[in-house]
């Protein structure tokens, strides 16, 4: 007998609590002065792989041995996603008081396949997301649930609309047996995942209308009527409009009264994608910007990105839950309770049957920062975008290339006589000048195909200090 076959066959809390300590530290070290490293990896593709052993250890390894490799190995190769010179995509905030919420619910290990099957897990998730609900000013004719992504809750919100234009044609021939043809309506700077889910839920491309947009970048009713008339007339049926509450390249809003006006008219779904946005409506004064947003049918907010809930935590909230739970419910046997009659079942509200208890993270953060300091936070954020704004609007060649309604600011260094290839060359160059200095990373994307630059400020430690460093970084990178 080796001394691996007297070693107990998992990791014993005493060990587990000797080492998370350390990881604990680890951790909170890290997220100090994670400043000090610089925001974007250097890493060449295939390095981390070509640096990990082909196989997995026959025998045990020291923990030990796993945090110096994370140290090493991982961490060189990581962007720094909680860095203060974080300006890319949109942020995705993990505040540690979430990711307190996070490790209990790694560390409980439960799973919500029913109610029975963690009471608490379903309870609490429904009181955290309806703390939400109200704290974004909402009204309560409003059900909703956690999901991973805005992904899945997109793809559910069109599944819905589906199920319910075609009387629940799944349960009979699905889509193929329909008689018309089901259209699926969304601005041509919707997300990528509103076409994907269309495609998931079996539309089809040739169903997937992308409507042009206006000045400010957002969905142009006026389009989105005509278009809808031209598909009732050839005799195909609108089934979902779905309207962006802050598109990713541009923050710019559709205009969701109107949307819903043609949503009613035609009988179509109307779901909103505020992915982003969303955290901005516990400030009252953002609220204008979901104009119309009680007339949808459903909502997608990600609390995984400004908010600061640690990912993944997506709230999809749907009006009529009793047409969710009949699209989305199985029912077979082992899973059956005798209380099923008189508690929620999440395994009806989504795609996937096991449930992770999401709804600590968000509910450890509500409670750990509490209403007042997240509005105070994402109000710096929006100050901080004004300001940037500002200084790059009165400082020409710099150019503020779309309307700034929260915290991203799209720009362009446009020197005279620089145009086409040779403007969108020049707009790589400077960027990759920055991204090179370590000092930011911000996000190239392209307006009317040309690129231009995304700045989207709000990770947790960014304060009007990085704005000012970025700013400077960025007048040096065109000198
Ligand atoms: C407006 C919008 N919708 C959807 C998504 C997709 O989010 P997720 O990664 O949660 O699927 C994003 C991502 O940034 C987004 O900006």
């Amino acid at each position: 007998m080796d001394n691996d076959a007297r070693r107990p066959l998992t990791m014993s809390p005493e060990e587990f609590r000797r080492h998370a300590h350390r990881v604990v530290d680890w951790i909170a070290d890290y997220r100090a002065r994670v400043a000090e490293r610089p925001v974007l990896s250097t890493t060449a593709p295939g390095d981390v792989l070509a640096a990990l052993p082909q196989d997995a250890p026959e025998h045990p390894e020291d923990f030990g041995d796993v945090l110096r490799d994370v140290e090493q190995l991982l961490l060189p190769a990581l962007s720094h996603w909680q860095h203060p010179g974080f300006f890319a995509y949109f942020p995705s905030n993990g505040d540690l008081g979430a990711v307190l919420g996070d490790m209990l619910s790694t560390g409980l290990g439960v799973l919500g396949l029913s109610w029975q099957s963690a009471p608490a897990l379903t309870e609490l998730e429904e009181r955290a997301v309806d703390w939400l609900r109200r704290l974004s000013g909402l009204s309560d004719s409003w059900r909703g649930v956690i999901q991973d992504t805005a992904s899945t809750s997109t793809l559910l919100a069109l599944v819905c609309a589906r199920e319910r234009a075609t009387a629940h044609g799944a349960t009979r021939g699905g889509l193929q047996g329909e008689a018309v043809p089901l259209v699926v309506y969304t601005s041509r700077e919707a997300h990528s995942s509103v076409e994907k889910a269309a495609l998931l839920a079996g539309f089809g491309r040739d169903q997937v209308r992308r409507i042009d947009v206006d000045e400010a970048r957002a969905l142009d009713p006026a389009k989105l009527g005509g278009t809808i008339e031209q598909d009732v007339a050839a005799g195909r049926r609108p089934c979902a409009i779905v309207a962006t509450t802050g598109t990713t390249a541009t923050t710019a809003m559709d205009p969701i009264d109107a949307c819903a006006d043609l949503a009613r008219r035609h009988g179509a779904w109307l779901h909103v994608d505020a992915a982003m946005a969303g955290s901005a409506m516990i400030l009252p004064e953002c609220r204008h910007l979901w104009n119309g947003i009680e007339r949808a049918d459903s909502l997608v907010v990600n609390p995984h990105k400004w908010l600061g809930a640690s990912f993944d935590c997506s709230v999809f909230w749907v009006r009529d839950e009793l047409h969710l739970v009949r699209v989305m419910s199985t029912n077979p046997s082992y899973l059956r309770t005798a209380v099923d009659d008189k508690v929620r079942n999440y395994r009806d509200w989504g795609i996937a049957l096991g449930r992770r208890f999401r709804a600590l993270k968000l509910w450890s953060l509500l409670r750990t920062q509490g209403a007042e300091r997240l509005r105070v936070r994402l109000r710096r954020d929006l100050e901080n975008a004004r300001w940037l704004a500002s200084c790059v609007a009165t400082t020409p060649p710099w150019r503020v290339l779309a309307p700034v309604p929260l915290q991203t600011v799209c720009v362009r260094h446009e020197p005279t006589g620089l145009t086409g290839d040779a403007l969108d060359r020049h707009t790589l160059a400077w960027l990759e000048r920055i991204h090179a200095s370590g000092t930011a990373w911000l996000t190239p994307a392209q307006i009317d195909g040309r690129w231009m630059v995304r700045i989207s400020i709000g990770a947790l430690p960014t304060e009007r200090g990085d704005v000012e460093r970025l700013w400077q970084a960025m007048q040096a990178s065109v000198r």
